[in-house]
């Protein structure tokens, strides 16, 4: 996977910890929409596309669902994704998982790569 990264995607205090955030990014010459998850000084990304049915997880633009047992969960059909690795661990795609995005994080942003 190769990124362009001419700019921060996202200031790390953007986002709430343990919470997510949903940004626009250039990945493999596409324009993706991507779904961020802050843990502390962590920052872990994947495309916001469900390998279930290829539907974005969110139930609107950046608004992600987020189960009891603190896992990812898709709004279209309900697959549930951890969020140390992105695999699938329950629903219509359990075994599959999300495609991770490198990140990396510089003074306080958040970059791909
Ligand atoms: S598209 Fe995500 S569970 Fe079906």
């Amino acid at each position: 996977m190769s990124e362009t990264a001419a700019a921060p995607l996202i200031a790390l205090q953007a986002i709430a910890d343990e919470g997510f955030a949903e940004v626009d990014a250039c990945v493999d010459g596409d324009s993706e929409s991507l779904v961020l998850y802050r843990q502390g000084d962590q920052v872990r990304g994947w495309l916001n596309i469900c390998p279930h049915a290829g539907r974005r997880l969110d139930w609107a633009p950046g608004q992600f669902l987020k189960s009891r047992e603190g896992h990812l969960v898709c709004a279209a059909h309900g697959a549930s994704f951890s969020l140390d690795d992105g695999n699938c661990v329950a629903g219509p795609c359990k075994g599959d998982r999300l495609r991770a995005v490198p990140l990396q994080l510089r003074d306080g942003q958040v970059w791909l790569g």
